[in-house]
């Protein structure tokens, strides 16, 4: 019989073209023009920290973690979160994020910032960055701009401009 149970695993670069045709499928030529893509054609995703959800064999969800700084602050950036839309709320994005936040945690990571629907990733702790406090390359809606610590405290004293973190992988 074929095992048509849900996997999450690390990302490969095997899995590169079906994710690029997942978000091709699901956001369009738009999302080059995201300001949230700015941040991210600055430098590669992490492929350790980044994940994807199948059915048996079938890719069906994916979501990756960009290291990033706000001000000085080493922090990573979640996004995109997409799940092929037959397979949307069965809570495959909700374990996909879990599974890249316990990563991230367990790596020593304190910090990830996103721009996406408050009540969605509120589910995973993450609330609104207070108006002002950290600012993307470009136009964002201060209501979607938000922030999960995984270390206690993690985000106090954290403000500055959002960049790409060229200098990634020395984790404080
Ligand atoms: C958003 C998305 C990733 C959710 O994935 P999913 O696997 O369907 O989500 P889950 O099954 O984990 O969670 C479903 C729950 O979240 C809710 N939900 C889904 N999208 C939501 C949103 N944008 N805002 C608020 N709640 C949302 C559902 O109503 C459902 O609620 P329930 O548990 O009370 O029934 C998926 O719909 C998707 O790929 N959308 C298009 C791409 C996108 O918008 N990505 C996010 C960019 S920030």
């Amino acid at each position: 019989m074929t095992d048509l149970s849900l996997t999450i695993r690390q990302e490969t670069t095997d899995d590169a073209l079906a994710i690029e045709r997942l978000h091709e499928r699901t956001f369009g030529p738009g999302r080059f023009a995201k300001t949230a893509y700015r941040i991210r054609e600055g430098l590669e995703h992490s492929l350790e920290l980044s994940f994807t959800a199948r059915i048996g064999t079938l890719l069906v969800g994916s979501v990756r973690l960009t290291p990033i700084r706000v001000g000085a602050t080493p922090a990573l950036m979640l996004g995109p979160l997409t799940i092929e839309p037959p397979f949307r709320e069965r809570g495959i994005g909700q374990l996909l994020i879990e599974r890249a936040l316990a990563e991230a945690k367990a790596k020593g990571h304190r910090l990830v910032i996103l721009v996406g629907d408050e009540p969605y990733y509120a589910k995973c702790n993450f609330r609104r960055i207070p108006m002002g406090r950290a600012a993307m390359p470009g136009p964002v809606d201060p209501a979607r701009l938000l922030v999960c610590e995984l270390a206690a405290g993690a985000f106090e004293g954290v403000a500055g401009a959002i960049r790409p973190d060229w200098e990634a992988g020395a984790v404080d």
